[in-house]
């Protein structure tokens, strides 16, 4: 079988700001033509970790090799990586032809190869249109498209891009995600995207890697995530739910997804505390005997208070926090 290359490698990377560790002694190794997402609540040091890759920022010790080449030293402009940034950056005073074009002349190359360059950008991001536009006068969506064309023209061996969704209304959102991956599959680009959303890594990734303090809890695809997360932080954070766990004995937990239980018949009973609806579908949120919230799918809305019976058909096991095994019951 061809062994799949490896972009980019990061090598016990560490980054602190004063004496607080944001990234705390990084392995990482993205492969070639991956779609790969980092996810993790706020704080986390997700922009830090791109800022460090694209050289804006320095680590304080490891390193970070693209394609095989040691680039920790280098200079930003000599790390042929593209970043594009939450805000997108883009020069009020240009129009978007004017913008797309920025690097390509400052890297001075001439005029014709220039217009040839960001005519084939703009078709593949279909902002052929809007060209001669204002930047003031275009939408979020097209602002994202024109950052990503100017990042595109100059060829990088990897696109980084921190939020790219994030100013986008909820509707434009699902068909940027398709097109995001869709261009990946016309350039066979390699990209690393961040979010906080991981509802913006379920369908298109290759591979989540969920940071947590400085550090990769887990990285997996988004169904390993959810089904067999390794840790019970994990568990906590991916999900509309966090998962639901009780007590097994003193130190191992049971963990399950609402789906996982059968509610309304079993020897487990808990208490309804709320209703919740959840698109056409009703939640019981219950408190067990023992204190702890469960999740399950219930048929209707009942009265607070209801003891409700229920049995699981799959359930994962975890000791001292981390994931021991995945049970089906038969
Ligand atoms: N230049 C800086 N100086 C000092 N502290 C910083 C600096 N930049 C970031 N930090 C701190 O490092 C930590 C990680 O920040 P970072 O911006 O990487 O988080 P993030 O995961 O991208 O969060 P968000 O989801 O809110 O964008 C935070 O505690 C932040 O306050
Ligand atoms: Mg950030």
């Amino acid at each position: 079988m061809k062994q799949k290359k490896v972009k980019i490698e990061l090598k016990n990377l560490t980054k602190k700001f004063g004496n607080k560790v944001v990234l705390d002694n990084i392995n990482l190794k993205i492969y070639e033509g991956e779609l790969f997402a980092i996810l993790g609540p706020s704080g986390t040091g997700k922009s830090t970790l791109l800022r460090v890759l694209v050289g804006i920022e320095d680590a304080d010790s490891g390193s970070v090799i693209v394609d095989g080449k040691d680039v920790t030293d280098l200079p930003p402009n000599k790390r042929n990586i593209a970043m594009v940034f939450q805000s997108y950056a883009l020069y009020p005073n240009m129009d978007v032809f004017g913008n797309i074009a920025f690097p390509l002349k400052i890297a001075r190359m001439d005029k014709q190869e220039i217009e040839k360059k960001v005519n084939t950008a703009a078709k593949l991001l279909g902002i052929s249109e809007i060209l001669k536009s204002s930047i003031n006068k275009i939408s979020g969506g097209q602002k994202q498209r024109v950052a990503l064309a100017r990042a595109l023209v100059r060829k990088p061996a990897l696109f980084l891009l921190d939020e790219p969704f994030s100013n986008l209304d909820a509707r434009v959102r699902f068909t940027a995600r398709e097109e995001l991956k869709k261009l990946r599959d016309n350039l066979g680009s390699t990209f690393i995207y961040v979010t906080h959303d991981q509802r913006e890594t379920s369908n298109i990734t290759t591979r989540v890697g969920v940071l947590n303090k400085g550090k990769f809890e887990q990285i997996d695809s988004f169904e390993n995530l959810y089904n067999t997360p390794s840790t019970t932080w994990v568990a906590d954070f991916i999900g509309n739910f966090p998962m639901s766990f009780i007590s097994k004995s003193k130190d191992e937990l049971i963990g399950f997804r609402p789906e996982w239980a059968v509610a309304g018949k079993g020897s487990m009973t808990a208490k309804l505390v709320t209703n919740e609806l959840s698109g056409n579908i009703n939640y019981w949120m219950c408190e067990t005997k023992d204190g702890h919230m469960i999740t399950l799918v219930g048929n209707m809305p009942l009265k607070v208070g209801t003891e409700i019976h229920f049995k699981l058909k799959k359930y994962n096991i975890y000791k001292n926090d981390t994931f021991v095994k995945q049970v089906n019951v038969k």
